[in-house]
């Protein structure tokens, strides 16, 4: 039977509705977070709006705007905003307890029972899980520590495009120089590999890609200690949607396997049925040692990271991995819920089918201009890429594209390592009709921008 409503009745409506935006309730609340928020604030700055409710696939703004959510909090409500299966068992959760450490409850062990089922390959049924700190960045730590627990070495390996979070281990993982530049110096002895792209137009190629990872692990002159571990996104998010060759996480695993490294998979935007999968790493077929989680984990938006390894690197003693916030039940509930409501709406087949329409809307549209240069994706994690006239990455067409969409009710967000990828990540409750009329307004305002 299944498990809460049908996906059709989560949403608003299935076409947004706006008048005035930002409208003057929005306005209000915009200004005064100007006032007191942080300067850091970045997001009401491309979409400037106030939220009042939000549900499946919609959102409504104070001012009775509705929009279709094509970007669900950064890749974080994979089963909608306030679903309501989830929503029950949070709410009852809240009203019981909330807060344990790591005291055992039936919710914390049924998601970890359920996420060593889901997990990957070899990984399924014969891992551990350890909750630390409730952010993907926390994931992030504990994996590092994780690698350097068990291998003795402290050297790191990730890769040019990639984004793992902020905290000091992770922001050293992360490529993007924008959010790590003035903050160094940050974890010694780690490296960026290139990273290879699927694509026709990506510019590294695999093989190259894998020699020069293997050059850091093997050449003695190598210039830095062996790495602990390879941390990888199977497929790259904040770096543009890019989806690597078929046989690269395999030979990162080969790699890994040949120097007694861990392969970390960091599945924290990918995971919880994101690409069609419960995890990317399953496109690929290729067991990590570890993944790290977040984001839709916790199901409804509450926080929780987790990090998901074999079990013959849980050399741990007790308190090895700790952290005050490391048993949110509610959090728990929701993640579990959400893996239930998911498996039981069939949602990982329904993203590859909306998923591959979608794609083929906006492949429709790339054949018509020479400024849309990939279209690209697994499941419902869409990437398509812009580049002006002389071929060149363009991220004004990106956020031409985002405003058009914006004032016609629909939120989409940018990625790349130039912002020059319009990224696609909505609820995978998002129904055929919302991807239906949401496709017709991004396609339209991609035909506008390009003058297509
Ligand atoms: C792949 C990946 N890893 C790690 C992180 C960091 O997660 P958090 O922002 O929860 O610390 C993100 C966040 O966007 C991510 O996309």
């Amino acid at each position: 039977m299944a498990t809460g409503p049908p996906i059709e009745e989560l949403h608003f409506d299935n076409a947004p509705s706006v008048n005035t935006i930002p409208g003057p309730d929005s306005k209000r609340l915009l200004e005064r977070q100007q006032e007191i928020d942080s300067s850091a604030v970045a997001y009401p700055e491309r979409i400037p709006i106030a939220l009042d409710e939000a549900r499946g696939a919609t959102v409504r703004d104070v001012d009775g705007n509705t929009f279709l959510d094509f970007f669900a909090g950064i890749g974080v409500l994979n089963v909608g905003h306030s679903n309501p299966y989830v929503v029950e068992g949070v709410k009852e959760q809240l009203e019981t307890y909330t807060h344990t450490i790591d005291f055992p409850t039936e919710a914390r062990l049924d998601l970890i029972d359920r996420l060593r089922e889901i997990a990957p390959g070899n990984l399924q049924n014969a891992s551990k899980v350890v909750f630390g700190g409730p952010t993907g960045s926390d994931a992030i730590e504990g994996s590092i520590k994780l690698a350097k627990h068990n291998t003795g070495r402290h050297g790191l390996l990730a890769f040019e495009g990639s984004y793992h979070g902020t905290t000091a281990g992770a922001l050293t993982l992360t490529a993007g120089k924008q959010y790590k530049e003035g903050y160094g110096p940050l974890l010694p002895d780690a490296v960026h590999m290139p990273y290879p792209s699927a694509s026709e137009n990506g510019d590294v190629d695999c093989d190259q890609a894998l020699e020069a990872t293997k050059r850091k692990f093997e050449n003695p002159y190598g210039g830095h200690e062996t790495p602990a571990g390879i941390w990888v996104e199977p497929i790259q998010g904040e770096g543009g949607v890019v989806v690597p060759p078929a046989e690269f996480l395999q030979g990162l695993r080969d790699i890994a396997d040949d120097n007694d490294a861990l392969l970390i998979v960091d599945e924290i935007q990918t995971g919880i049925g994101r690409t069609g999968e419960w995890f990317a790493s399953d496109h690929f077929d290729v067991t990590p040692d570890a993944i790290t989680m977040a984001k839709a984990l916790g199901g409804t938006g509450l926080p929780i990271g987790a990090t998901l390894y074999h079990e013959k690197f849980d050399t741990w003693g007790s308190g090895g991995h700790v952290g005050t916030f490391r048993g949110n039940v509610p959090a728990m509930v929701g993640g579990l819920r959400a893996i239930e409501y998911i498996e039981s709406h069939g949602l990982l087949a329904h993203a590859t089918e909306l998923g591959a329409y979608l794609r083929n809307r906006f492949e429709e549209i790339a054949a018509t201009t020479s400024e849309i240069v990939d279209v690209r994706g697994k499941g419902l994690f869409i990437g398509v890429e812009f580049v002006d006239e002389a071929g060149n990455p363009d991220k004004g067409l990106v956020t031409a594209v985002q405003e058009q969409c914006y004032e016609n009710g629909v939120l989409v967000w940018n990625a790349g390592r130039y912002k020059s990828v319009l990224r696609l990540i909505p609820p995978l409750v998002l129904t055929e009709k919302q991807a239906e009329i949401g496709a017709d307004i991004i396609c339209e305002a991609i035909e506008d921008v390009t003058g297509t």
